[in-house]
């Protein structure tokens, strides 16, 4: 059982300056999560912050009572007689009186019974889930099991969970998000600038600036998450001699490769998870490997450095086998076949992001799947847009009419759907019964619409 406050703090990002945070606990990211596969947990959050809250973890084969629905809310104290004064008037759906719920302190449980992996919590509140990652409602929390731990991977200080983030920080030090002010983003059209998501200059690796870290000549498992709101990254690892370092994948965001798969340049959207061996045995003592973000300019191409600092001796390895339960559906297990379109459009007099022409409403059934049944999804975007599932980890059938890329491998949750491209998923319904979500994780597109409602029976 753990307890977690969410509460305004303030914190020393950037050097000298106090940022002022929402947080799980104090701190930025929030407390990171260690548990076992199959052992069920309770996270009991409380929140003290101004605002209403919802809480999902991504990744997490959770019931849907304790999925963090955007309209399944955690409230603050006093919200009921504030909100009447606030008066919401985002059009579509705010107030779905069936699934609100309406206390301080909300109990989510969660059963755990699947694949070790990164998984990561972070606020889901309709409409302002954007805004809340962005000041920081965001954690870590990974599952291990025994299989996991026996193979030998690079463990205990060479096991680094890294959650790359983007922000922009105002004059006085705060974040600076161009729609945080509630009356500016009710007004029509102040949406627009922001279509493309929310950039930050200034990119902080578990909540540092450009870390530099310290390390062995030594292999590292790099447990990777992008918890940007909209940035993409291609990420590169160079040494001080011009070197490109191989980036050995090992496991996707739900759980580990069958075998490993070697990358130059590993992309990386919001919210997936790419779990990666780097060797920095080769690397000269006293020397850095700086990791590059190759879709970046100026500051923003930087990501953080390892200085290797001593030689040591290593005897973690990486198996070739790496795990036999992925799951092997076959096109011909399918029992339906979708199509999702998600594109720009118009949502009342906005601009929004829209999945098969419309916008998110919680009160529609968009998909109504059946437990147990094998369905292959055809995802086709205007833009860039990751898509992700909730419930269910689903693998990529076919990129642009092409096989999978090579950095498509295991078992996803998130996939990276590339401008005018088309992706086919398969994966089967299994787990629990109830209402979940599909969804663009461009946090900006999420809260503009890019949603819908996935209700397994
Ligand atoms: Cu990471 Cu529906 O979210
Ligand atoms: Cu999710
Ligand atoms: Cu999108």
């Amino acid at each position: 059982r753990y307890e977690i406050t969410q509460r305004e703090a303030r914190a020393e990002i950037l050097p000298g300056v106090r940022t002022p945070l929402w947080t799980y606990e104090g701190t930025f990211p929030g407390p990171t999560i260690e548990s076992r596969r199959g052992r069920p947990i309770t996270v009991s959050h409380r929140n003290e912050l101004p605002v209403p809250t919802a809480v999902h973890l991504h990744g997490g084969r959770t019931p849907a009572a304790s999925d963090g629905y955007p309209t399944d809310l955690v409230l603050p104290e006093g919200w009921q007689e504030h909100s009447m004064h606030m008066g919401h008037g985002s059009g579509h759906g705010m107030h779905d009186p069936r699934a609100v719920v309406t206390e301080l302190t909300r109990d989510y449980t969660f059963p755990l019974d699947q694949r070790p992996t990164l998984l990561w919590y972070h606020d889901h509140r309709m409409d302002f889930t954007a805004p809340a990652i962005w000041r920081g409602l965001a954690g870590l929390h990974i599952i291990r099991d025994d299989a996991e731990d026996s193979l030998g991977l690079p463990a205990g200080r060479r096991e680094l969970p890294l959650m790359i983030a983007d922000r922009a920080f105002a004059a006085d030090g705060g974040l600076d998000y161009p729609s945080l002010d509630p009356t500016l983003r009710e007004r029509p059209g102040v949406r627009g600038p922001y279509l493309a998501g929310v950039l930050g200059d200034v990119i902080l690796v578990n909540g540092a600036p450009w870390p530099v870290h310290e390390v062995d000549a030594a292999r590292y498992r790099l447990r990777i998450l992008n918890a940007s709101n909209a940035r993409h990254y291609e990420l590169e690892a160079v040494t001080d001699d011009g070197r490109r370092l191989d980036l050995v994948q090992i496991g996707a965001d739900q759980g580990l490769l069958a075998a490993p798969v070697t990358h130059r340049l590993l992309p990386i959207a919001p919210a997936e998870r790419y779990d990666v061996i780097i060797d920095f045995s080769g690397v000269p003592v006293g020397s850095r490997v700086r990791v590059v973000n190759r879709l970046g300019s100026g500051r923003t191409r930087d990501v953080m450095a390892f200085r290797v600092a001593r030689n040591a001796t290593d005897d973690s390895r990486i198996p070739r086998t790496l795990s036999n339960d992925l799951p092997t559906w076959r096109r011909a297990d399918a029992v339906r076949l979708r199509d999702f379109s998600f594109r720009a459009g118009r949502m009342g007099g906005d601009h929004g992001w829209l999945i098969g022409g419309l916008p998110f409403d919680p009160a529609r059934s968009d998909v109504t799947a059946r437990l147990g049944d094998v369905e292959v999804w055809r995802l086709v975007a205007d833009v860039h847009h990751p898509v992700h599932l909730h419930l269910v980890g689903f693998r990529v059938l076919s990129r642009g009419g092409r096989p999978p890329l090579p950095h498509d491998a295991g078992l996803k949750d998130t996939v990276s759907l590339r401008p005018g491209e088309g992706v086919e998923i398969i994966t089967r319904f299994d787990g629990y019964r109830g209402r979940y979500l599909f969804h663009c994780h461009n946090a900006e597109h999420e809260d503009m619409g890019m949603m819908a409602n996935l209700e397994i029976v």
